[in-house]
């Protein structure tokens, strides 16, 4: 069985977009060409990889398989091209990172420094939420990921960053604003405005309710954590986020966290690295000094909650 790497290439395009002039367009090639790779590529396996269903093309099981270790391959093949690049010179570099939508109020700000001491290195910052970020895991797409939990079905490297304590927000002048070990039951009839399905925070403050026997009602979701704020300041509902996206909000005494029973839920930042993922010395580097720097951060973020 002969397979080449440029078949492998070609074979990748077409999964990825399922668009034969799609996958053309990516590689600067004319869709009769890919069409014609692709049979090659079906006949030297002696399996078909896509069928047709209607003007859709969609991975046979064999498509899929084939797929699976094709990000594989393609990982190790973009790990090697930027090995032999940085070895050009090291002072320049391309990373790639995808954070959790929560972590931009610390990330950009590492990110900002680091990028001070590194001119020459390129950071490209995908902000998304859990489960997209899972899906790029998944299929070798960022070098380094941060997010809150790693999910346990992956072969990872993980360390933890900080805590990322979760707190329940209301308007500055809630009437349980101020008030101590506020029972949970005081607020079951609350409403509340939570983040998309997706979402780290979400799921966690989905196991909280459960383990607590309640269940919360929810009057409005959104991807954003500031619109969030905003819609709690606005009084919609209570929220639940985490205290990493609320320091200006509590120095501006725009938002009360309430002190209920249970509160803060208790998380961690973590950052990622998928196994098999070439790590260039550029990644390398951000990585150290993200957990250098994390742990200053937990401590600055520590201080809002006294
Ligand atoms: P989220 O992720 O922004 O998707 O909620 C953060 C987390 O997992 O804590």
């Amino acid at each position: 069985m002969h397979i080449s790497f440029r078949q492998i290439q070609i074979f990748q395009a077409v999964a990825q977009t399922e668009n034969f002039t799609r996958a053309a367009e990516l590689l600067h090639m004319t869709q009769p060409a890919i069409s014609m790779q692709v049979k090659q590529l079906e006949d030297n396996v002696g399996l078909s990889l896509f069928e047709r269903q209607g003007k859709r093309i969609v991975m046979t099981a064999a498509g899929k398989a084939m797929h699976a270790y094709g990000c594989e391959l393609l990982a190790q093949y973009q790990g090697m091209v930027e090995t032999l690049k940085e070895l050009k010179n090291v002072h320049q570099g391309y990373i790639k990172v995808s954070a959790a939508t929560t972590s931009i109020y610390f990330i950009t700000r590492m990110l900002a420094s680091f990028s001070k001491m590194h001119e020459g290195i390129t950071v490209s910052l995908d902000i998304t939420n859990r489960k997209a970020l899972v899906e790029q895991l998944q299929h070798y797409e960022a070098d380094l990921v941060v997010m809150g939990e790693p999910p346990s079905n992956l072969d990872l490297h993980s360390q933890r960053l900080m805590c990322n304590p979760l707190v329940l927000i209301a308007p500055a002048d809630h009437p349980l604003a101020g008030k101590k070990e506020i029972p949970i039951a005081d607020i079951a009839g609350e409403k509340f405005v939570v983040r998309e399905p997706g979402s780290g925070t979400r799921a966690a403050i989905e196991r909280f309710f459960a383990e607590y026997g309640h269940t919360f009602s929810s009057t409005l979701e959104m991807s954003s954590n500031e619109s969030i704020k905003y819609s709690v300041i606005a009084g919609l509902g209570l929220g639940i986020v985490s205290l990493h996206s609320i320091k200006l909000e509590l120095e501006t005494r725009s938002l009360a966290v309430l002190d209920v029973q249970g509160f803060p839920i208790q998380r961690y930042w973590h950052i990622v690295t998928r196994d098999g993922k070439w790590l260039s010395p550029a990644a390398q580097a951000f990585k150290e000094y993200v957990i250098a720097e994390a742990a200053a951060y937990a401590q600055d973020y520590q201080q809002l909650l006294l």
